[in-house]
């Protein structure tokens, strides 16, 4: 899968050893959502360290118990988490671990199972947006059409400096993802073959939503 498929542009593959490692458990249909919950959130907290890899910096006087010194901090609480209901809920929690001061923003999305266009019922942001550096997480990019129609209605808010977060990305979605929104880098730990005929990542992990809430 990942290693032989060639990386678009704008797209991060962050294939860390770890992180294959647990995501092939999470891969796995015998996986108890139990394990595959507490997966996901160890798999974010990597992936976290990664997207927030060059996140500016400021330097503020301090006293350690040997000396004066100048260090680093981040340079403000200027983060917000975007999680696309329902399951951006299982990459939200690692990373809040992450980055406890970073605010959370919600879209609530299903898709039509007829023509599995994005259908949207909630969205709830804080109101400072445009100071913001969003990070909108969905663990499965499918078709795309999901985190298309969430990134709309996030710059329709405000938004001006967006990251899109996954854990498998699908050919199709990345090229539709990039086609719509080409300024939101992608990161995503791995990119599989192709959609099936229902539009599941194949070969996937089956429906995240399901296999993280139990509901199958
Ligand atoms: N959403 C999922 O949860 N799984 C897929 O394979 C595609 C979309």
């Amino acid at each position: 899968m990942t290693n032989r498929k060639e990386i678009p542009e704008g797209v991060t593959l962050i294939d860390h050893p770890l992180i294959q490692h647990k995501l092939t458990h999470m891969r796995k249909k015998d996986t108890h959502s139990i394990n595959f919950r507490q997966l996901l959130r160890e798999i974010s907290q990597l992936l976290g360290y990664e997207v927030t890899r060059n996140l500016p910096l400021t330097n503020v006087d301090i006293e350690t118990p040997v000396a004066k010194c100048i260090s680093p901090i981040l340079e403000g609480p200027n983060i917000c988490i975007f999680s696309i209901l329902r399951a951006g809920e299982g990459l939200s929690q690692g990373l809040l671990d992450l980055i406890p001061s970073a605010r959370v923003g919600h879209v609530g999305l299903y898709r039509d199972p007829k023509n599995l266009q994005a259908v949207e019922y909630y969205f709830k942001a804080p109101s400072d947006l445009e100071a913001r550096f969003c990070l909108v997480v969905d663990p499965m990019l499918a078709t795309g059409n999901s985190a298309i129609s969430a990134i709309d209605q996030i710059k329709r808010a405000g938004a001006k400096d967006l990251r899109f977060l996954c854990l498998l990305a699908a050919p199709e979605g990345l090229k539709a993802l990039r086609k719509a929104h080409p300024d939101v880098h992608i990161y995503t730990a791995a990119i599989d073959d192709r959609l099936n005929e229902k539009s599941y990542i194949v070969p996937g992990l089956g429906d995240a939503g399901d296999r993280i809430f139990g509901t199958q």
